[in-house]
Formats: C-alpha cells, structure tokens, sequence
C-alpha cells in the first residue's frame, strides 16, 4: 500500500538513513521500508530497528499500528533484545506514541532501547534532522562494535 509521507517526514526518514549509512561505519547493511512494506521476515532478519512515526490523533500512525499488527507474533519469540531506536515526528505532542511503542517494544516484544526517543515535537526545526541523522548513525556504530 503506498504511504504519502509528509515532506518534513521524508526528510526525517531520509537523515535517518543517512546517518545509518555514515561512510565511517562498515560492515552494516542498511534497510529503509514502509511500514507497510515491513513485516516478519525483514524484523527476524535484522539485527536492529529504528522505528520512525508521526503521531496522529493521539497515537502512531496507522501504518505503524498495522506493521506491528502483523508482525508481533511473529517475531515475539526470536528478537527478544533487539535493539531499536525510535523517532516520533509529532505536531503537537506526541507522548502517546510514544509510550504506546516504548510499551510494544520493551514489555511486549522485550527489545532494549538504544537510547532516548528522539522527539521532534511542535514547529519544525532543522536540528531535527540532525537528531534523525544521530540516531541512524548511533545505531550503525553500536552494530559494527557489538556493544548493543
Ligand atoms: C489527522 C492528523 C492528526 C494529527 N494528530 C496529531 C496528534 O494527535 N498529536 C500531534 O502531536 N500531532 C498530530 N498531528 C500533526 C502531525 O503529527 C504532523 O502533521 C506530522 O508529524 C507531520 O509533520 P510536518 O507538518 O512537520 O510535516 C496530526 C496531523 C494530522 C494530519
């Protein structure tokens, strides 16, 4: 199904992948999917996750709902402690979503957080992007030196 990403989220995803794909980091490979384009294969084929939504109506988007929808018995069993990173894109507020992932991801499906939520609360900021880009780039690091 295709997923209309606002241009700020784009560009979010985009520094997350850029980050994640930092010159300096070898031997990681880097995926970038949809979330209705995700689902169990690709999770149990990962060594890590950055989770990436905006909040809507109080709540992660509808195409994260549906990815973990589909996925989270199928995975349950075989991920537990993977790391993730999340990133909330949120207008206004944004901590339902993230307490709703946090809830998923940590006392669900038992993945460990890498670090904070990076939260990109209210107007837009550029630095925004800079946090995006951190996160890829936090992610990718710990991987190639095992340290998650
Ligand atoms: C239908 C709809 C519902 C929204 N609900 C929320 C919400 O509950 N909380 C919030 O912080 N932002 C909400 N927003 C704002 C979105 O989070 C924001 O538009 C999105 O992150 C894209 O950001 P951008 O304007 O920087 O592209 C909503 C937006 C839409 C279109």
């Amino acid at each position: 199904m295709p997923i209309n990403l606002s241009p700020n989220t784009q560009a979010l995803c985009e520094a997350i992948e850029r980050g994640a794909s930092n010159p300096d980091i070898d031997g990681v490979d880097v995926t970038v999917l949809t979330p209705f384009e995700a689902g169990v294969e690709d999770v149990l084929a990962a060594d890590g996750v950055i989770l990436s939504t905006t909040e809507n109506l109080g709540y992660m988007s509808g195409a994260m709902k549906d990815f973990f929808d589909r996925s989270y018995y199928g995975v349950l069993e075989e991920k537990q402690a993977m790391p993730y990173g999340l990133l909330v894109r949120a207008g206004l507020d944004g901590t339902g979503t993230i307490r709703a992932i946090n809830s998923i991801a940590t006392q669900g499906l038992r993945w460990k957080p890498i670090c904070d939520p990076v939260w990109c609360k209210g107007e837009w900021e550029e630095n925004f992007l800079v946090r995006a880009e951190e996160l890829g780039t936090l992610m990718a690091a710990g991987l190639e030196a095992g340290v998650f």
